[in-house]
């Protein structure tokens, strides 16, 4: 049976997800850690076609922060493998689909085989539109920041010229529109490093579900809560006695 697709008021242009919970998604099934990462894994496939079908247009999924370096060796190996075979089996299909890989961090961190396939990657679907699918892969907001400030100091940026514009055009993401939502999976309350400067307005949807679980109808459900919030971006809601409306969010 064909699922029919859900009429939205609004979409987010751009969705990102904190996708947590695999290591205890796998710990209640008595499975090493690894087990859920590769569930979660599966789960990627599912929610990229859900996002096309709901028109989304950015969608930023956070695989690998800078501090996940310092998870055991087996771990962080294994993660690295997962990412190499997601490459392996999922481009051709995801080029096909129109989508456009991009990835923000440290490619450098990767070995030169694996670096070369994510770049191949991202050059064989630079043209394409129907979705950006960015990948956060040794990526942590502190960093990039970190980053764009020695690049305009290299850059001999004058004090004059820094201002908020100038910020965004040296972060990772300086192509891409800030999120408009942010989904957290398994409950956690915290940014952990993640579009730090870029969240500033960004909507916040957390379930208590973990990643591998979570489907195409609990990204529904966060798109139709997204749809409800009312962002004012610390302004007030428009007045109904204000002819002019008054509102930018
Ligand atoms: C956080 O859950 C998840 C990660 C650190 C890895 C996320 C990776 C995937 C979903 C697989 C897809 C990966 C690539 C490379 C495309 P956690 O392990 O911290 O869970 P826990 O808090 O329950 O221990």
């Amino acid at each position: 049976m064909t699922e029919s697709t859900p009429v939205f008021e609004i979409i987010p242009a751009h969705v990102a997800i904190i996708m947590d919970g695999n290591g205890r998604w796998a710990a209640a099934r008595g499975l090493p850690r690894l087990a859920g990462h590769r569930a979660g894994t599966e789960n990627l496939r599912r929610i990229i076609d859900a996002s096309i079908e709901f028109g989304i247009r950015h969608l930023t999924l956070y695989a690998f922060s800078t501090e996940n370096w310092g998870r055991p060796r087996e771990e962080v190996d294994g993660l690295l493998s997962i990412l190499q075979e997601v490459i392996d089996r999922e481009v051709k299909d995801l080029h096909e689909n129109g989508v456009r890989l991009r990835h923000i961090g440290h490619l450098e961190h990767l070995s030169p085989g694996l670096r070369t396939k994510v770049n191949e990657a991202i050059e064989l679907t630079k043209n394409n539109d129907r979705l950006s699918l960015n990948l956060a892969f040794s990526y942590g907001g502190r960093d990039e920041i970190v980053c764009a400030v020695r690049q305009m100091i290299e850059d001999g940026i004058e004090i004059e010229q820094v201002d908020e514009s100038l910020v965004n055009n040296y972060l990772f993401t300086k192509d891409i529109p800030d999120p408009d939502l942010i989904i957290r999976t398994s409950g956690e309350m915290r940014i952990s490093n993640f579009l730090i400067w870029q969240s500033a307005y960004s909507e916040w949807y957390i379930t208590p579900t973990f990643w591998p679980d979570f489907d195409r109808q609990q990204l529904i459900i966060a798109l139709q809560e997204y749809a409800r919030r009312d962002r004012r971006y610390g302004r007030i809601s428009p007045s109904p006695c204000d002819p002019d409306g008054g509102d930018a969010g």
